[in-house]
């Protein structure tokens, strides 16, 4: 059958460019030798985020047991036209934007404002930021939408000048999943790129009962799970390697002593994995774990402290009644 130019979906353009590291990054290899190969394994979170690992997190945000997305969803729907009022930014960009669902709350005050912003989702996964910026163009026809792609971790030297007032966006407790000195760096270096009248609305998870926390990071359908052993499958393909997803099991705790949720992935037995990218191999005992991501719970003070010691305040915090889920506006300190 001859194929004719309309039976073909015209490709859609790129809505997105690379943003280069600002300094050299470690690669998937230096992050498995530094840390898949010491003592106890670790991995850095940002691998999770294939597009099957994208997709699986989203369906995470709609599980009955995850609270943290409809939480801080409500939040944003409370308090987005006041933040948009108030700053009317020409920028909204956001680091580590995934499917972009809660922003849409941000994007509908722009809208009923007339306030033309510029949307710059920002994020690893390039698939994740295509799309969003396609489906994002499609439902607000106003909307301007520059994707960019990158590592939050590389700087922010190589962000595009951003004219005019900036809203930074960083939701999803995503700065739980950094630890204190991470976290500090993280934002402190965020707070030098930004301008003195720029701000930052940040979602932070909040520590409660240990039943609510444990549930969310163990839902019934098993797609916490099925995201954390999906990392296994990213190693598998990018460095050759040879994780059998069927002999590990995922585990997330809440270690209240250190307020954070930790996430493994136990070996269910005694067994050897072969890294042949590296030409290493190594050996699991049964119960081993590897640590895959940790998920920091936060006070309204501990927030308050964090926030402090990288350079901003708190303009404004939004919560609920429960307490279970911080979103805040903050300013850059003088
Ligand atoms: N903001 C969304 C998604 C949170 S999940 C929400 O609130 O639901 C974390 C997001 O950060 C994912 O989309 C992931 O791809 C992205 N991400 C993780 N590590 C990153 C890194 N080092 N640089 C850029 N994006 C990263
Ligand atoms: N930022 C999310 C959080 O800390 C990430 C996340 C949710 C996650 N569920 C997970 C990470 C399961 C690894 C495994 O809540």
């Amino acid at each position: 059958m001859s194929m004719t130019t309309s039976s073909v979906k015209a490709q859609s353009p790129r809505f997105y460019r690379s943003v280069p590291p600002a300094r050299a990054v470690p690669s998937l290899i230096d992050d498995v030798r530094k840390g898949l190969l010491a003592s106890p394994r670790s991995l850095p979170p940002k691998y999770f985020y294939d597009d099957k690992g994208s997709r699986l997190f989203d369906a995470i945000c709609d599980t009955e047991e995850y609270y943290p997305t409809r939480t801080e969803d409500a939040l944003l729907k409370r308090s987005a036209k006041d933040i948009i009022a108030s700053l009317q930014p020409a920028h909204v960009v956001e680091l580590g934007s995934g499917t972009s669902r809660k922003t849409r709350r941000l994007l509908d005050a722009c809208e009923e404002q007339g306030c033309h912003a510029t949307y710059w989702p920002f994020d690893v996964c390039e698939s994740m930021v295509q799309g969003t910026a396609e489906a994002l163009m499609d439902e607000y026809t106003w909307l301007r939408v520059q994707g960019l792609v990158g590592d939050y971790h590389a700087g922010f030297e190589h962000f595009p000048g951003f004219d005019g007032c900036s809203l930074f966006v960083f939701l999803g407790g995503t700065i739980g999943n950094l630890d204190h000195e991470q976290a500090v760096a993280f934002l402190s270096e965020l707070r030098r790129s930004m301008g003195d009248g720029d701000a930052l609305l940040m979602g932070a998870d909040r520590v409660k009962d240990s039943g609510v926390l444990h549930a969310a990071y163990n839902d019934s359908e098993g797609l916490t799970a099925a995201f954390n052993l999906n990392v296994l499958r990213v190693l598998n393909r990018e460095i050759d390697a040879d994780f059998e997803l069927d002999a590990f099991e995922h585990k997330a705790i809440f270690n209240r002593e250190d307020s954070r949720i930790e996430m493994h992935l136990v070996s269910k037995q005694e067994q050897t994995v072969s890294l042949n990218a590296l030409d290493e191999t190594i050996a699991f005992g049964k119960g081993e774990s590897i640590l895959t991501e940790i998920s920091r719970k936060f006070t309204p003070d501990s927030l308050d402290a964090l926030l402090a010691e990288a350079g901003f305040r708190i303009q404004r915090h939004y919560e609920p009644d429960d307490g279970f889920f911080s979103l805040v506006l903050a300013r850059p300190n003088g």
